[in-house]
């Protein structure tokens, strides 16, 4: 069934684990998704992010997630519009069937330009009032994404130009995170606490701390009751970047977020993790291994790649909700 995020995130509050959030666009990543959750007995978030619904188109996302539904009646789904620009662009959602909607309000309406307080507490509270009156969660962002390493935003290829945040941005304000939280009644917080988007992460390979965890003990002590968000939570598989990489493909070298370290995160408030960046590289790395197999050479049938695609990615799902503790709680 369809479930709304504040319902699952108080059940998974209740019982101390957290839930993947998986991006999907596509039929092959919502096969993996189910797959693998009807394997562990988890439930499951789908989130689809604009570049999302401008791939796939919103009505073929929300129908590919019922199909989910119908095929999995015993499995809860929460589907949660990620990053939303705009409240118009979360009312579009709400009013499409989206059980959950993300205003981030952390950066302008251009999702470049971080914004201050004001805007975002404003336009987070205008979506919320919205969304809980039709019986839709929110998440909101206090704080913006970005590597305490680099002191970057992140992005998406490695080479573009990037935006340089100073320190205290790259860390939610705990003071600011209660007054935010108190205005907009937000039922899900996603917090800055040194993850950043996409594969380049981190230059080094992560020594055990590459997370904020003290600060985000802060954070839990001043919202005990907040249940926390993490994106940018792809933990970059290397054996994947070396088979993409031996396989005719030229990804840098860099390092994710360690899944010893969002565990860790779960102790302390974190209920929703964000994936994208690893069912990507799963699948092309599947799909570049199978296409480039001596025995395939002959192979014209997408549906043998995409198979191979949908296993590495059902592999990385189940790893996941067995990690974070959302396996076994269906
Ligand atoms: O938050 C970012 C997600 O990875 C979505 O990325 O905008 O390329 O779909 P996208
Ligand atoms: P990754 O790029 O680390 O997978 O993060 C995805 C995300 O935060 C989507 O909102
Ligand atoms: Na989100
Ligand atoms: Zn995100």
């Amino acid at each position: 069934a369809l479930i709304t995020l504040r319902q699952l995130l108080d059940y998974a509050a209740e019982h101390d684990f957290a839930v993947p959030a998986f991006n999907v666009s596509n039929m092959e990543q919502v096969h993996a998704i189910m797959q693998a959750a009807d394997k562990v007995d988890s439930p499951v978030i789908m989130q689809a992010s604009a570049g999302a619904r401008k791939y796939a188109g919103e009505p073929f996302l929300r129908h590919m997630v019922l199909a989910a539904v119908e095929e999995y009646p015993h499995i809860p789904v929460v589907l949660h519009q990620d990053h939303g620009a705009s409240p118009d662009i979360c009312i579009r959602s709400i009013q499409s069937g989206f059980t959950s909607v993300m205003m981030d309000g952390s950066l302008r309406e251009d999702m470049k330009t971080p914004s201050d307080f004001e805007y975002n507490s404003k336009v987070t509270k205008t979506v919320a009032d919205i969304a809980h009156a039709c019986g839709v969660s929110v998440e909101g962002e206090l704080g913006c994404l970005g590597s305490l390493e680099t002191g970057m935003m992140g992005e998406e290829d490695g080479h573009g130009a990037d935006s340089a945040l100073d320190h205290s941005q790259l860390l939610t304000d705990p003071d600011e995170a209660v007054e935010f939280v108190r205005l907009t009644q937000v039922d899900a917080l996603a917090v800055a606490i040194g993850t950043s988007h996409g594969a380049y992460k981190f230059t080094q390979p992560p020594t055990g701390d590459v997370l904020a965890i003290s600060h985000l003990k802060t954070l839990q002590q001043k919202l005990p009751d907040t249940h926390f968000v993490m994106h940018g939570s792809s933990s970059v598989p290397q054996d994947w970047l070396k088979i993409i990489n031996t396989h005719g493909g030229d990804i840098g070298q860099t390092y994710g977020v360690p899944v010893e370290e969002i565990v860790e995160g779960i102790r302390y408030g974190v209920r929703k993790v964000n994936i994208d960046t690893d069912l990507r590289m799963a699948s092309t790395g599947a799909i570049r291994q199978f296409l480039t197999d001596e025995q395939n050479k002959a192979e014209f049938d997408p549906r043998k790649f995409l198979k191979a695609a949908t296993q590495a990615m059902q592999t990385i799902c189940e790893a996941r909700y067995q990690a974070f503790g959302s396996a076994g709680h269906a």
